[in-house]
């Protein structure tokens, strides 16, 4: 189903038994949405890289999508039977080359370069995943990281110093682990680091992402009351609470919530390094410090009122020209055209090895950025033949233009075809 060698950035890769990134995908890597001022992503990322202007960052802007499992797994202490390494997960041009699935696949070389205290990286990160609104293959995230030395004798100076530093904020934090000084035994400290070592970091890491997180936050409330909106909630206290998180690489972990809307919303995974990712990148035994990680695409959602991902990548200039460099805007959306539903029904053979996701990346191969979302809507195993049968549905809906029968036709039969060659599926 593959060519024998696929093309990235002039490097030809041979393809093997793990390729499984379609060409729509690699295309994608060219775009670098976060490098273009003008949009939403390159705006809210100047945002944040103003906010710590003078803080002692360095900014990595443009790391090539392309790294090593080594880079993106293997450093990180994933163990070798997590999820995230498999292709049902993951891009992969062949077994030696994936397209990284977060920012974090570049602390390795961030740490051994980086001659600041700390540094932010930005960047287009890809994952097969579901289809829907606020889903996308492709996405950015910024990560963040900063170190301290053990061997500087003036290390709690220092960190106290650098936590007074950061402006206060009149955010409510609910934090249960802030007071309680004692780790969790799921999520330790680690034993080269002194309690006080641990405590301060964590305080300089939560004071850093509850600043962030004010900051944007602040301009997508001033950005909706100047949009004309007198919705209650921009009138309250910005709140925010930390939940417990797991992460290979960092221990203790946490994991931001912010209050939006009336739902607390998931925003950004951290902790303090793991000692071995320090001494990996030869920063010897004594440098200790956290790291964060945090999606852009969902807040821009937000901040600039954007109601489908898929928007982001869009090429139509009514999209477009509505944003300008260093500003938060509030969308204006043009007519919305009529969609169009349809189902795929099919018996699995027993033993099938599909995976949703499989079913999800053909169907998104097909009909690319015409697809709006879909749904595993029914699923069911026969009891006597042991076959399985399940039912997606189908949302299409283009973002600029009206759609015809004609060409959902062929995309419907496309992936029916697509499934019973790769899949032996008997379509129902
Ligand atoms: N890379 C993690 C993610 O994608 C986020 C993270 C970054 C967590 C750095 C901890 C430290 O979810």
């Amino acid at each position: 189903k593959f060519p024998s060698e696929i093309e990235l950035d002039g490097q030809t890769f041979k393809t093997d038994e793990w390729t499984n990134v379609p060409p729509y995908i690699l295309e994608l890597t060219k775009r670098q949405l976060h490098q273009d001022v003008n949009h939403p992503i390159g705006i809210l990322k100047e945002l944040v890289e103003t906010t710590f202007k003078d803080m002692g960052y360095t900014y990595y802007n443009d790391f090539k999508p392309l790294v090593t499992p080594f880079q993106n797994f293997d450093v990180l202490g994933f163990p070798q039977d997590h999820p995230g390494r498999s292709k049902s997960d993951t891009y992969y041009l062949n077994k030696d080359y994936l397209l990284r699935t977060h920012t974090s696949a570049h602390e390795h070389e961030c740490f051994q370069e980086c001659k600041t205290p700390g540094y932010f990286i930005t960047a287009d990160v890809y994952r097969r995943d579901e289809v829907d609104r606020t889903h996308y293959p492709a996405f950015h995230q910024l990560e963040g990281a900063r170190l301290w030395s053990q061997e500087d004798e003036d290390w709690e100076l220092q960190m106290l110093k650098d936590i007074a530093a950061i402006p206060q904020t009149d955010i409510i934090v609910e934090d249960p682990f802030r007071e309680n000084k004692t780790f969790n035994s799921e999520n330790p400290k680690q034993d080269y680091m002194t309690d006080r070592q641990c405590e301060l970091a964590s305080l300089h890491l939560k004071k850093t992402i509850e600043y962030l997180v004010n900051q944007v936050f602040e301009n997508a409330r001033i950005s909706a009351k100047l949009a004309g909106s007198t919705e209650e909630y921009l009138n309250e206290p910005l709140k925010v609470r930390w939940v417990e998180a797991y992460f290979p690489w960092t221990s203790p972990s946490w994991e931001i919530e912010v209050w939006w809307k009336g739902e607390w919303l998931e925003c950004c995974g951290c902790g303090v390094v793991q000692n071995q990712v320090l001494r990996n990148s030869n920063l010897g035994e004594h440098k200790f410090g956290w790291a964060f990680g945090i999606g852009l695409d969902r807040i821009a959602m937000l901040l600039f009122g954007i109601p489908d991902i898929r928007l982001f990548w869009s090429l139509d200039e009514r999209f477009k020209n509505q944003f300008v460099q260093g500003r938060i805007s509030t969308f204006a959306p043009y007519s919305k055209y009529p969609g169009i539903k349809r189902d795929v029904s099919f018996w699995l053979p027993p033993d099938s090895q599909l995976h949703v996701n499989d079913v999800m990346e053909i169907i998104r191969s097909k009909g690319g950025d015409l697809i709006e979302n879909v749904t595993l809507i029914d699923e069911f195993l026969h009891p006597k033949t042991k076959k399985t049968s399940q039912c997606y549905r189908i949302n299409y809906q283009s973002m600029d233009r009206n759609l015809t029968r004609e060409e959902i036709n062929k995309i419907q039969e496309g992936v029916e075809q697509e499934l019973i060659e790769n899949f032996n599926v008997k379509i129902r």
